[in-house]
């Protein structure tokens, strides 16, 4: 079965055609994280102004990439939500169009269980079922547990910010660019992870699965406010300090923080998400989002995991950002569990 998929819940506009799920035929992406990067953040109604304009060409490349016609496609799935209200609009409004035209079934999907289901993608072997994941982007946080395909339960969420938000958040006020997470983890690689110990905020034993972050984010600043340079024996800010005091932080002072940081993050991710998985008896364990990039992260896993259980992540980098064939993957197996749902194209 070939699925179109559709993803445009943030800043890339995307389409793919996957088949049966996990074989990848096309994937085409356009970002206008360049855009976003001039106001350090997503501005919705600049991200929705370039889904329109990419949104026809980026189906038409996948289409084409894919070497399969319209008639051999099988559904058309999109991205529902969460996400931009503005930008979702324009994925669903376009999926349902091309279903109305084609006649093809329309298979809305969660953007949450897209990036779960982007571990499956190009994954031969069979999963096996309890699964543990992990998902961490900008804007959501959960420990999911997959008791089989479409049946989940969210163990754990984030209380405040999610962690990729917080990465967003540190890159910006150290004058780093954006999105945050991959210049962080380039900063960091010059600095020390245990120079500042930022707090790990692990909860009580009602939130043992659940984040947050603002705490952490907060203990970043002023860290930073107490390294921004002195001018006429007055700190030129007493708020989040701006780009211009930043640059005057000492160059191993901004590795530092960005280690201790990126740290401190990974900490707290890796052991709740073990010990999730431990008292669950979980026979994978999946990292998905944005920040399931993070090499620090998947590393850190690994090592406290020792083997005890299988890790996976994402095949490639661009399975972890917002892609749409998790989406098309995800359509997939709901579509398998459920068709009769799904037949009728004139909704
Ligand atoms: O999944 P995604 O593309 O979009 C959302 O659904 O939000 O995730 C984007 C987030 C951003 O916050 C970005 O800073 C973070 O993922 N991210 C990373 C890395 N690459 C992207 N965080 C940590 N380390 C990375 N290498
Ligand atoms: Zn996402």
């Amino acid at each position: 079965m070939k699925i179109l998929g559709i993803e445009t819940s943030c800043d890339e506009t995307a389409a793919s055609v996957v088949e049966d799920g996990t074989k990848v035929l096309s994937n085409v992406i356009a970002s206008s994280v360049d855009m976003h990067a001039k106001t350090g953040g997503v501005v919705p109604e600049v991200a929705a102004r370039e889904h329109i304009r990419q949104i026809s060409p980026v189906v038409d490349q996948a289409i084409e990439e894919s070497g399969v016609s319209w008639d051999d496609i099988d559904a058309i799935a999109v991205t529902e939500k969460p996400g931009l209200i503005s930008s979702l609009l324009i994925g669903i409004n376009t999926a349902q169009t091309l279903s109305y035209i084609h006649k093809k079934p329309f298979i809305p999907v969660n953007h949450i269980v897209g990036h779960i289901y982007a571990n499956f993608l190009e994954r031969e072997d069979e999963p096996q079922f309890p699964i543990i994941t992990l998902t961490v982007s900008g804007g959501h946080n959960e420990i999911v547990l997959l008791k089989g395909h479409h049946d989940f339960e969210i163990i754990g969420e984030t209380l405040d910010d999610a962690a990729g938000e917080a990465f967003d958040k540190v890159a910006r006020m150290l004058d780093l660019g954006f999105p945050g997470g991959p210049v962080i983890a380039k900063a960091a690689e010059k600095g020390d992870p245990t120079y500042f110990n930022f707090p790990r905020a692990r909860l009580d034993k009602n939130n043992k699965y659940n984040f947050s972050f603002s705490g952490l984010k907060t203990a970043v600043k002023t860290e930073i406010q107490k390294n921004v340079k002195y001018k006429n024996d007055k700190c030129e800010s007493e708020t989040l300090p701006t780009g211009r005091q930043v640059r005057n932080l000492k160059s191993e002072i901004i590795a530092d923080v960005a280690a201790s940081f990126q740290m401190a993050v990974v900490d707290v991710l890796s052991d709740k998400l073990i010990a999730a998985a431990e008292e669950f008896n979980a026979k994978e364990i999946h990292l998905a989002g944005g920040v399931s990039a993070n090499q620090l992260l998947r590393s850190e896993v690994e090592r406290k995991l020792d083997g005890s259980i299988p890790l996976h992540f994402p095949k490639k980098l661009i399975y972890c950002t917002d892609n749409a064939a998790m989406i098309a993957g995800a359509a997939y197996f709901l579509y398998q569990k459920s068709p009769n749902q799904f037949k009728d194209w004139r909704r």
